[in-house]
């Protein structure tokens, strides 16, 4: 029998259940799945650093024994070769992936025919949760609930309302002082 080895790339920022529902969809079918967070996405910087990012994902990651962290810079491609991965996992939410997502598995099988992209399909639960939306809810002080693992939840809170309770008692300080 094969040892299929999976690379699930993505940029994590932050992981949410839609992440960890495909990791445990991914873990049960393949050998070895790779979680490959992207250092350095092109367009936008990260709320995360790196090092916070695959922090989260290795404890998240912890009950799969199959499962293990991994990050990556340049080619796709070039990085699942480097860990001798055989299949690419994505995931598919809706209609309005599909054409980004059929475009990147048609250049990265041109890239390495060798390298299979597999589609799975999240939990209809998660079908509308996206790091981007996450992100900007907990900004602006709504609820997640049940939309990313509880530690996700805390370090968003701690990045935007921690740093913004502490710099209005730095402003109430200063204010008490004038
Ligand atoms: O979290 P995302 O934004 O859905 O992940 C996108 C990712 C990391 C899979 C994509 O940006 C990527 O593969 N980047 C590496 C550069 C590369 O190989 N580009 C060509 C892809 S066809």
């Amino acid at each position: 029998m094969k040892h299929v080895i999976a690379i699930y790339p993505g940029t994590f920022d932050p992981p949410t259940n839609g992440h960890l529902d495909l990791i445990q969809r991914g873990s049960a079918i393949f050998d070895e799945l790779v979680i490959s967070i992207l250092r350095n996405p092109e367009k936008e910087t990260t709320l995360f650093s790196l090092a916070e990012r695959r922090d989260m994902l290795t404890a998240l990651t912890r009950p799969f024994d199959n499962v293990r962290i991994d990050t990556f810079d340049g080619l796709l491609v070039a990085h699942a070769t480097r860990v001798g991965a055989n299949a690419l996992l994505r995931g598919i939410r809706a209609i309005s992936d599909y054409e980004y997502e059929l475009q990147m598995a048609l250049m990265n099988r041109k890239l390495n025919p060798g390298l299979e992209t597999v589609f799975m399909m999240p939990a209809e639960a998660y079908s509308y949760v996206s790091s981007r939306l996450v992100k900007q809810i907990v900004q602006l002080g709504g609820s997640v609930n049940g939309l990313i693992p509880e530690l996700v939840e805390e370090r968003l809170h701690a990045k935007f309302h921690t740093a913004r309770r502490r710099s209005d008692r730095a402003r109430a300080a200063k204010g008490k002082k004038a």
